[in-house]
């Protein structure tokens, strides 16, 4: 499975984001341009566009995420997280360097409500016995190896539930399977008892690979906002989302 990142790839957006800002105030100082005023929430995101899209809705960069309709808090999370280094990609660091709590809290909600349409499904690329093997992982699980089902966390829709877990679908391949890779090795944490550590390094690459094609081969559903907080029993505890009792027994 290949993870590591062309950085000429990751990085040509960000250059095109600081490149328009620069001409954005050029333009602005000579009277040109209908800039957003500086402390507005247009404002704020214009530099996230380049990589995320306008409205969150993502960029056919197969690295770059969606972010339109996550939970906010999920979301909150995430800044806070490349802020204080528990995930780790440059620019996003950069970026949230020095922003508060509040100020990340704001783009936070913005993205959550924004629902701009979702890309197409991929096209299969792996084989008919890989797809089936995600589906089964992503449905059911697999009770010998003690993976629980990623729907029950994620959504029976996979569209994630409140508070604080993301919607799996209008994701790329290649980005979850980064991301699975990133818990296994430890790169991307998340509050303690990080549950996701648990769920990647029960799973083997062959299985992320699966997963991750059947994930992003998946239609949004027509109504694809989060589930309500505690409308599934979760089957490990996780910190980011908090609930009293849990079934498992295996940690
Ligand atoms: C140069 C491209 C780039 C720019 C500009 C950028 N991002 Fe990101 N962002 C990424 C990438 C790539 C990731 C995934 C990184 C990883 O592998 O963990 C990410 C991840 C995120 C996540 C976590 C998403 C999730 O589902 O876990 C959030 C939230 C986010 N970005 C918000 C922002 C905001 C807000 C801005 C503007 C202030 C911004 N990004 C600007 C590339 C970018
Ligand atoms: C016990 C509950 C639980 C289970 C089971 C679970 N997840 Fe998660 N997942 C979470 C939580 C909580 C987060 C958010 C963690 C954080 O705050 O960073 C998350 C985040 C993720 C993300 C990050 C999405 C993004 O936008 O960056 C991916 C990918 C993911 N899970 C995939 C899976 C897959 C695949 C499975 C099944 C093999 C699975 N999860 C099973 C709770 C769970």
């Amino acid at each position: 499975m290949e993870l590591r990142v062309s950085s000429r790839r990751l990085l040509r957006p960000l250059l095109a984001a600081l490149l328009a800002a620069s001409a954005g105030i050029a333009s602005a100082a000579k009277g040109q341009a209908n800039l957003p005023p500086l402390n507005s929430m247009e404002a704020r995101v214009a530099a996230c566009a380049a990589c995320h899209g306008d409205r969150g809705q993502g960029t056919d960069n197969d690295y770059f995420p969606r972010l339109a309709g996550k939970p906010a808090e999920y979301l909150y999370n995430q800044l806070v997280n490349f802020r204080d280094g528990h995930r780790k990609y440059p620019p996003m660091n950069y970026l949230v360097t020095y922003l508060s709590d509040d100020y990340l809290r704001k783009i936070a909600e913005y993205y959550s409500k924004q629902r701009p349409p979702y890309p197409a499904p991929a096209q299969p690329r792996v084989s008919a016995s890989t797809l089936a093997r995600g589906k089964q992982i992503v449905l059911n699980g697999d009770p010998a190896r003690n993976v629980p089902a990623c729907a029950a966390c994620h959504g029976k829709t996979l569209t994630g539930m409140e508070p604080a877990i993301p919607g799996l679908v209008g994701l790329h391949a290649d980005y979850i399977s980064a991301q699975l890779g990133a818990w296994r090795s430890g790169v991307r944490r998340a509050k303690a008892p990080d549950c996701m550590h648990t769920v990647a390094t029960r799973l083997s690459d062959d299985d992320i690979a699966a997963v991750a094609h059947w994930l992003s081969m998946q239609p949004a559903p027509a109504n694809p906002v989060p589930a309500p907080a505690r409308s599934s029993k979760m089957p490990l505890q996780c910190g980011s989302e908090p609930q009293s009792a849990t079934g498992d027994t295996s940690r």
